[in-house]
């Protein structure tokens, strides 16, 4: 499928116009970022495994009846997805304390926290997208007080449905971040999950041994990162067939 011109390139992805007006396609990159892209590499193959990956969670959310804005993948990098308005927000889901609530509140990592805690910061770069309550969201009309309402139980039916998945594989579904796209079906506004869900997005920690299987392994230097999303991939059957091997030795006997 002939990809349109490009509209918009961001740290991990890129949007190109789709085949019809109201899709576009997006291109898994393989570049990684942390700390507001203070940090940088290319990780061969991140971006095969995040468009395998997040494929994978969003067809599962939409068998819930959790509706996303994917429509199909294309090809190893490329999926189709429906054009949203993004709502200028990212939408944390906390289930155990790491990373900046750690920092912010003093909790030791991998404290479980007393229920789930969803947070939103500002998506803006420039301002190091920040925490913000409810209060500036509806003041600067950034969402309205119901839309807010239907994002956190959205939020909070992808924390049960990736908690089970995750679970299942003998994964810790430690916290997330998800982005939100406003549709319009007429004048009936519905709000989807958009972006995407994979490793990048997510604090994913082996049940037994506590190994990151995340973003965690490139920003605080770890190991391989394309190995633990591979590792992540294989234990929920979706590894492409072209993955990157893992680099660890193997014994042959
Ligand atoms: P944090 O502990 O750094 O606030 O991150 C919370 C979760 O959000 C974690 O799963 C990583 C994810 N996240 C993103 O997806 N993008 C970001 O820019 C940041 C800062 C965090
Ligand atoms: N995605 C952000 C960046 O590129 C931050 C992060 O995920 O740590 O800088």
């Amino acid at each position: 499928m002939a990809r349109g011109k490009m509209i918009y390139e961001g740290k991990a992805k890129i949007l190109y116009e789709g085949p019809e007006p109201d899709t576009l396609v997006q291109y898994f990159k393989d570049d990684a970022t942390a700390f507001n892209a203070e940090k940088k590499d290319v990780i061969d193959g991140k971006g095969a495994l995040n468009n395998r990956l997040s494929e994978y969670f969003m067809n599962g959310l939409m068998q819930i009846g959790i509706p996303t804005h994917f429509i199909k993948r294309l090809n190893m990098r490329e999926q189709l997805i429906r054009k949203v308005e993004i709502v200028p927000l990212e939408v944390i889901v906390r289930n155990t304390a790491a990373g900046s609530i750690c920092k912010r509140l003093g909790i030791e990592e991998g404290t479980q926290l007393p229920r789930p805690i969803v947070e939103f910061s500002y998506k803006d770069d420039a301002l190091g997208d920040p925490l913000v309550p409810e209060e500036y969201i509806i003041a600067f009309g950034w969402a309205s007080q119901r839309d807010l309402d239907d994002i956190i139980a959205l939020a909070l039916r992808v924390n049960d449905f990736m908690s089970g998945v995750m679970l299942g594989v003998g994964i810790k579904l430690v916290d997330f971040k998800i982005e939100i796209g406003r549709v319009w079906d007429g004048d009936f506004q519905r709000l989807i999950i958009a972006d995407e869900i994979s490793p990048d997005s997510c604090r994913l920690w082996d049940i037994e041994t506590g190994e990151h299987l995340d973003k965690d392994v490139f920003r605080r230097d770890l190991g391989n990162l394309a190995d633990a999303y591979t590792e992540v991939a294989r234990r929920l059957g979706v590894l492409p067939s072209n993955a990157p091997q893992p680099s660890k030795p193997t014994l042959v006997n």
